[in-house]
């Protein structure tokens, strides 16, 4: 009786977190507060820790993310995703509603959507459960990322209501709005790492990641537009998505229905033109044919159907003055110079700078000091300048010169053959390149200091207090403390962080020493094969190269790097430290080169070890796990319930298949 009861108080909570969810995230009209929200969370989270007997997969509660995948598997569509051919004026777009009426001879009902700008998704419920969620991929077939998708709180983990088909199929696009991109650049900037350029790319990125829980931190929405023609759901498409927006999917508000061209060609201007006011990135607007009966009719080529097509967008553009180039120096020297705009207003936001990447860009575009420049905003969020207005041109505006001399050092640039940047060669004189390396070196991939950022370590060099790396260790707590927007709390934080970075791994101490061309690949390859600093200080150019991934360039900046005294003598200061230069005992043991050169895939499940220790194991022995079968794949290290494209694949190719046994068997002395 008792249980009986806890059972309906979960399930009441659940019930009532799902709507609250809708609320917020599907129909942006919340009820309660965030608080009482996490309130009734925590509540519904106790009730199912201390009860597991009640588990449920699509409890509100599973959208934290919990889950690691290793390799996405490969998933077939049931129904091949196609593409839209695209038009990008009046003209042909003119030409497609032609097309239609004279292969239909009707007058169509056209849908108009906005065209988002993401990554799109295929979701699969079985009985309104959500089973799947499938990348396009290549159209055919595409990336299992359910674990991932099940934390975009706007995707129903249960369908609501009644009325949807037992197997049931809907597309749409993962998104990132505006905002939670912004939030993580922000995040991105004060951890001293490279902004992302845009939300598309972000998404992608952010969809394959690994571990779910940083999926679910990171903002994602989505907006579903197609169900398969297959689907028999109603007789138009318009009727469809208010059917799956019942059940709790989240549609646009802006679909039209149109009833000719014209009325199309309005919603096109409108959103052209209103298109900055919107949550997220679009790319344009799409145009279907309402009824399924004429879709079915027109049919598909063999990328696109002929029922719908894609109106882009054009990169906005307009007209601005340059009022100056200046240059930017970064952590590796390299200068960057940077158009300086009369503030202009474009795609949304004023525009005052704009990047122009080299001399060979800035000489192709024969700019001059004054001139009138057109500047464009692709989806990358830094606009650029792709043009001059030469008719505008005052005979005496001056040719923009590069500059030969660094702007923050004053010593003379170089140029490397066959790049385009000018560097700056005074790696350890030049503020802007020592603040960079000193960023880096505190970011999270690299010694990832608690509690400092680029701010800090802009504050620590101004006040004279860092020179190098090694500086930050003899920071002094009560000193920082006394710096303006630091205290105590965050003054021990960073002490703290800076003596936990002791723990730190070769790797990543290496990594963190910002040699060119060392990124966190490279240093672990390099600390595999060499084992110590004092091996890799002395290693030869033939030594390096040896190494499979280790090319010419690479194997030249790490000799070159070294050679120079100052560096030899930065690394004696920072083992003098405490920081760690050679692998540790435990990475050192049970570690081989028995697999030296081979690549090894992993699939399935495992009786005697986790995926995770089999990928461990094939590291230390020197061997490389790789995610994708190719012809270069040694072994195929086969578990239980593998997926079969991949053994037919496998097979194709004529791998080897290992089981477990033999595997260990490989490694065993
Ligand atoms: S319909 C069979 N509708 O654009 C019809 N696609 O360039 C399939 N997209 O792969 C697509 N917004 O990722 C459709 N409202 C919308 C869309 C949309 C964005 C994406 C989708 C598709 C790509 C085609």
């Amino acid at each position: 009786m008792q249980h009986d009861s806890i059972l309906l108080k979960i399930k009441a909570l659940r019930k009532e977190l799902d709507h609250h969810n809708y609320q917020y995230y599907v129909k942006s009209e919340p009820e309660i507060s965030d608080f009482e929200f996490d309130q009734k969370l925590k509540e519904l989270e106790a009730l199912e820790a201390q009860f597991p007997q009640f588990d449920d997969p699509t409890s509100p509660t599973k959208r934290v993310g919990n889950d690691i995948t290793s390799d996405f598997q490969q998933v077939k569509h049931k129904y091949p995703m196609l593409s839209l051919s695209n038009t990008y004026n009046e003209g042909e777009l003119r030409d497609f509603d032609n097309r239609i009426r004279k292969e239909t001879n009707l007058e169509p009902e056209y849908v108009c959507e906005l065209k988002f700008d993401g990554v799109s998704i295929s979701l699969v419920y079985e009985n309104g459960i959500l089973k799947y969620a499938v990348t396009r991929g290549d159209g055919v077939q595409g990336d299992d990322v359910t674990t991932n998708v099940k934390t975009i709180r706007s995707i129903p983990l249960k369908l609501m209501g009644d009325g949807w088909p037992d197997e049931f199929e809907i597309r749409g696009e993962i998104v990132m709005p505006f905002a939670a991109f912004e939030k993580l650049n922000a995040k991105r900037i004060a951890n001293g790492e490279e902004p992302m350029a845009n939300p598309r790319n972000t998404t992608s990125g952010t969809i394959k990641m690994q571990d779910s829980s940083i999926v679910a931190k990171r903002g994602l929405d989505a907006y579903f537009y197609n169900v398969p023609s297959q689907i028999r759901l109603s007789e138009s498409h318009s009727k469809n998505l208010e059917m799956a927006a019942s059940w709790g999917l989240k549609v646009s508000d802006h679909v039209r229905v149109c009833r000719n061209i014209d009325e199309v060609l309005e919603y096109i201007q409108n959103w052209d033109a209103g298109r900055h006011a919107l949550p997220v990135a679009i790319d344009g607007v799409v145009i279907k044919v309402n009824s399924i009966a004429v879709q079915n009719d027109l049919g598909t080529t063999a990328k696109s159907p002929r029922w719908a097509v894609a109106y882009k967008f054009k990169a906005e553009q307009v007209e601005t003055r340059l009022l100056s180039v200046s240059y930017q120096v970064g952590r590796t020297g390299a200068v960057t110079p940077v158009a300086n705009l009369e503030p202009v207003l474009l795609a949304g936001t004023t525009v005052k700078r704009a990047s122009l990447h080299n001399a060979d860009i800035i000489a192709g575009l024969d700019l001059h000091i004054n001139d009138i420049v057109k500047v464009e905003k692709g989806g990358e969020i830094i606009p650029k300048i792709v043009g001059v207005n030469e008719a505008e041109r005052h005979p005496l505006n001056q040719k923009i010169q590069f500059i030969t001399n660094c702007p923050e050092c004053g010593t003379p640039l170089v140029r490397i053959e066959g790049e385009a940047a000018h560097y700056c060669p005074n790696e350890p004189g030049c503020p802007p390149q020592i603040k960079g390396k000193i960023i880096h070196f505190i970011s999270r991939k690299a010694m990832n200091i608690d509690g400092m950022g680029e701010e800090t370590v802009e504050l620590f060099y101004n006040k004279g207090l860092i020179e190098d790396v090694s500086d930050l260790y003899n920071l002094d707590q009560e000193e920082i403390a006394s710096l303006e927007r630091l205290g105590d709390k965050s003054a021990k934080r960073i002490i703290d962080g800076l003596e936990a970075s002791k723990e730190v791994p070769f790797e990543r101490v290496l990594f963190a020493l910002g040699i060119r061309y060392i990124g966190e690949t490279v240093a672990k390859i390099l600390v595999k094969s060499f084992k110590s600093v004092d091996n890799l200080m002395v290693s030869s150019f033939e030594q390096l190269t040896d190494i499979n991934e280790i090319g010419d360039r690479i194997a030249q900046s790490i000799i070159d790097w070294f050679s120079v005294p100052e560096n030899r003598e930065l690394i004696n200061k920072l083992r003098g430290i405490g920081l760690r230069f050679e692998l540790s005992e435990e990475e050192l043991e049970g570690t081989s080169d028995k697999l030296t050169g081979l690549s090894i895939i992993i699939s399935g499940t495992f009786e005697k070890h986790s995926r995770e220790e089999l990928k461990n194991l094939i590291d230390k022995h020197g061997g490389k796990n790789v995610g994708s079968i190719s012809k270069n794949t040694s072994y195929l290290l086969a578990g239980e319930n593998m997926g079969p494209s991949k053994l037919e694949k496998v097979k194709k190719l004529g791998i080897p298949i290992i089981n477990e046994d033999e595997f260990l068997e490989m490694i065993s002395d």
